[in-house]
């Protein structure tokens, strides 16, 4: 029996404008998806439970499936496996992190998968391999689109400056929660929305990716010195940025605007591709309580998370 676990990822800055090549800046949270793989001659099986306590089991060679909720977890996981050629397994996802979020939980199954893979099949992947063959393995049940940071932040953990390269950044952990607005969002669309957007505006849409890449650059030294007021502003300016290009909805803005209200949060913004998913917000010193009731009040799931967590690694006991 072999277990390997890979952390979630929330995007601080630049998301979209990234897609233009600006600078956005990620970084791992702990929250993690694990995974564990053991003999099972003449079967291949999948079971998994995440955050929302949604539970199935696959059984891939009878196709017999446990609850509806299987489709997210097996693309990937069966992804993973037939990239290894692997069988005879029984699969386990444990996942902490909500899928279809934003919250990078597909490359952080595809990640553990991978790492706990490679172990059990005595292959000694490095982690740089892992992040290469988990991005093109995400890329490809994606149908080609997926940024590769998500995967890198998955096996290397810490922070990412994404543009043209990527760039690991050693920085402080950061406490945050994240607010979910319990909508599941489509990546392609968003995306595929703003970029519209920017074809038929590009004297607009232009400047507003350049502010948000200026704000990617500008939050480094201020997370690297702790300077959370300011980092908070940035938060804000990034989130009214976001919402011009058309990714904010209802439920993303009350819960942005509930943190920033009686959550009394130093900032808050929207975090990956908007449509739904989840937003972020930075607590005042001592004020994590008040800022997760406020988000839970306007009708979120809120999760306390640190940033700049740990990326892969095999795990003796799955706890
Ligand atoms: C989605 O998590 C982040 C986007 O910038 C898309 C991407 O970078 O691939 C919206």
């Amino acid at each position: 029996m072999t277990s390997a676990s890979a952390p979630g990822k929330v995007i601080l800055f630049g998301e979209h404008a990234v897609v233009s090549g600006t600078a956005a800046l990620g970084g791992a949270i702990d929250l993690r998806a694990r995974v564990t793989v053991q003999d099972l001659p003449g079967r291949i099986l999948i079971d998994a439970c995440d955050l929302c306590l949604k539970k199935f089991s696959l059984d891939l060679i009878t196709g017999q499936v446990v609850s509806s909720d299987a489709v997210h977890f097996t693309r990937y996981v069966s992804a993973v496996l037939k990239d290894f050629d692997a069988q005879d397994l029984r699969v386990e996802i444990k996942s902490d992190l909500p899928m279809a979020s934003g919250l990078g939980s597909s490359a952080a199954i595809v990640v553990a998968t991978t790492a706990a893979l490679s172990q059990h099949l005595g292959l000694g992947l490095s982690k740089k391999e892992i992040a290469e063959r988990s991005h093109r393995i995400e890329k490809s049940v994606q149908h080609g689109l997926g940024s590769p940071m998500d995967t890198a932040l998955a096996s290397f953990g810490g922070y990412l400056q994404v543009s043209d390269d990527i760039l690991p950044l050693d920085l402080p952990e950061l406490e945050m929660i994240v607010g979910y607005t319990k909508q599941p969002h489509d990546t392609r669309s968003e995306v595929a929305k703003v970029q519209s957007m920017r074809s038929r505006y590009p004297d607009l849409v232009g400047p507003i990716f350049q502010a948000i890449g200026a704000i990617s650059g500008r939050a480094v030294p201020l997370i690297r010195e702790q300077r959370l007021a300011s980092l908070g502003e940035l938060m804000n300016v990034n989130h009214g940025l976001l919402e011009a290009l058309g990714v904010g909805t209802r439920e993303l803005c009350e819960l942005v605007y509930a943190a920033r209200g009686a959550g009394q949060a130093l900032g808050a913004k929207l975090t990956g591709a908007g449509g739904g998913g989840c937003m972020i917000a930075l607590p005042a010193p001592g004020g994590s309580a008040a800022l997760i009731t406020a988000l839970k009040q306007a009708r979120g799931l809120a999760f306390p998370v640190k940033i700049g967590c740990e990326g892969v690694r095999l795990e003796s006991d799955l706890g």
